[in-house]
């Protein structure tokens, strides 16, 4: 079963409030809120305010990823805010840190994710696997919307699910960065099963169409 988490940061934020409700008609399954900070990736995006924002806007899922160095600072208070899921990178804090930010985020009782860029090896996460809820194989270069998925680190959301399959456990693995209905068959094969959907969905005349065709629901 695919699911569908619509990143806002391409959204028209002249009216969020229609753009949420739009994505949420179509058959989002939750929504994805990228915070950037301007060092962890060269682009700042947002934080609290419209975190709060989207909170009142929706009863969906908040599904956050945080593009943040040292993501432990702030955990705390998204998870406050109305996080339903918090996702960090491997990449943003040291090595030692990892297990105890994934159990800072699961002390409040939400959903736990670990992600890697397109060119840090997954095998990082392994170690991890049976404590989160969520990998997160980035796509793209973290940092901006719009951009074309590079094919090659699909063998690492085949390598993830295997290694996953191999301790039994029915994990969700996320993919973010230029999915959408041009790649969706090879996503799907790759054993992904939650689609990080910006552009194509917000830019698209009816996003129903474009989501329904990602679920095969016809
Ligand atoms: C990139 C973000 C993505 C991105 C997805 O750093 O994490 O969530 O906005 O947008 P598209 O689908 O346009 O690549
Ligand atoms: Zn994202």
């Amino acid at each position: 079963m695919i699911k569908i988490s619509p990143s806002i940061l391409n959204c028209d934020f002249s009216k969020l409030g229609y753009e949420i409700k739009r994505i949420e008609e179509a058959g989002a399954d939750m929504i994805h809120i990228d915070v950037m900070d301007g060092v962890f990736v060269p682009n700042i995006s947002f934080g609290f305010p419209v975190i709060d924002t989207v909170k009142k806007l929706t009863s969906l899922p908040l599904d956050v990823h945080l593009m943040i160095t040292e993501p432990q600072r702030y955990i705390d208070e998204f998870a406050q805010r109305g996080a339903d899921i918090i996702t960090f990178h491997t990449e943003s804090t040291s090595e030692k840190n990892i297990g105890d930010i994934i159990n800072q985020i699961k002390s409040h009782n939400i959903k736990a994710g670990l992600s890697v860029k397109p060119n840090t090896d997954e095998s990082v996460i392994i170690p991890y696997l049976p404590e989160l809820d969520m990998v997160l194989i980035m796509t793209v270069e973290p940092g901006f919307g719009g951009q074309k998925m590079m094919p090659f680190t699909l063998n690492k959301v085949k390598r993830i699910r295997d290694a996953a399959n191999k301790i039994g456990k029915d994990i969700d693995i996320q993919v973010d960065g230029g999915v959408g209905p041009t790649n969706h068959v090879e996503v799907k094969a790759s054993g992904a099963n939650v689609f990080v959907v910006g552009t194509a969905v917000f830019k698209a005349e009816n996003p129903a169409d474009v989501i329904n065709l990602i679920k095969e629901n016809f």
